[in-house]
């Protein structure tokens, strides 16, 4: 098959579209003929190398945690899939941006999402539904998501409006009227966020979701006051530190099937920015690691 693929860890340059092995489903997960794949912050940062000394990969490998396409081969216990039907999900930590791909959890399509859009949800909407699942009811809550703007914060923004939250939602200005259109009261994210977010909600603010690469995770405690009610899906030292919950996402289908449903509903819609094919595979990581915005790899 055709896949995407890095032979040693390193900058972008490093991806080359090439034949590989075909992956066979195995016990428990199905396997598609992809449609597409989303580059997510975590294929960026095992692509360059960082975090090969916690989860090393096995080189020639694969990058992408997430895909969407048709199951055409359906492992060992499988009941809830069948081939022939169109799925997103997750695989492994990599090894989705190729012709085949195995998924450990998956979801059915809504029918109202394009493909780009079904890729952009696995990793994002998993992520987003266990911070949900962890925070509890939201009903009549508000709820501070630092990254709103981002794949999961505006999932998660998405998730918590259903709920019947109020959500106050970070990002760069220039996604301001995304967070709006979602519903979402925007602010910036930096100095001064406390006295932003009071003048939002002056009657106080009940949770909060750290989903970007900042250092305010002890900022969004003090405004809630309560560790149980503060996570963050990326510091685990911080986390530790402040004796708060790392909520990471987990190869769980009923997550993925919360997110869909939403989906069907007119109620979660996936972010998308920039759609690239495979063989512009090294630009697609490119734009991903330096600019604003979801990137989706589509197959020829
Ligand atoms: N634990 C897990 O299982 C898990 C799963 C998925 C993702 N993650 C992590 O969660 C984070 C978000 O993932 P994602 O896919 O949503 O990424 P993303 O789409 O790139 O979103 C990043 C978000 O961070 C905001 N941001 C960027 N720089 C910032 C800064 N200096 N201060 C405050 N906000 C800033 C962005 O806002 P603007 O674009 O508006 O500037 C955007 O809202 C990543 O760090 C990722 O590694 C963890």
């Amino acid at each position: 098959m055709r896949a995407a693929r890095f032979h040693s860890y390193g900058a972008p340059g490093v991806l080359v579209v090439e034949d590989a092995p075909e992956p066979q489903a195995g016990e428990g997960s199905v396997r598609i003929k992809v449609h597409a794949t989303s580059v997510n912050p975590i294929d960026v940062l095992l692509r360059a190398g960082h975090l090969a000394p916690f989860l090393p990969l096995t080189l020639p490998a694969v990058p992408g945690r997430d895909a969407v396409g048709v199951v055409d081969e359906v492992g060992a216990g499988v009941t809830d899939a069948h081939v022939g039907d169109t799925v997103f999900g997750l695989g492994g930590i990599s090894d989705t941006t190729a012709e085949f791909a195995v998924l450990t959890a998956w979801s059915t399509v809504p029918e109202g999402w394009s493909t780009a859009q079904a890729a952009a949800a696995g990793l994002a909407s998993a992520t987003a539904a266990a911070v949900i699942d962890a925070l509890g009811d939201l009903n009549g809550k508000t709820f501070l998501i630092e990254g709103a703007s981002g794949a999961v914060g505006s999932a998660a923004a998405a998730f918590a409006l259903a709920a019947g939250a109020t959500v106050i939602g970070t990002g760069r200005e220039s996604n301001h009227p995304y967070l709006e259109s979602l519903g979402v009261l925007a602010t910036a994210y930096g100095p001064g966020l406390a006295e932003r977010v009071a003048a939002l909600a002056p009657g106080g603010v009940d949770a909060a979701l750290h989903s970007a690469p900042s250092d305010s995770l002890p900022d969004l405690l003090s405004i809630v006051g309560d560790t149980s009610q503060v996570v963050t899906v990326i510091d685990d030292q911080g986390a530790q530190q402040l004796g708060l919950r790392k909520i990471d996402a987990r190869n769980d289908s009923a997550l993925l099937r919360y997110a869909a449903a939403l989906g069907r509903e007119g109620l979660y819609t996936p972010r998308v920015d920039r759609e690239f094919s495979l063989a512009d595979i090294v630009e697609a990581h490119t734009l991903a690691e330096n600019a604003s915005g979801k990137v989706v790899v589509l197959q020829p």
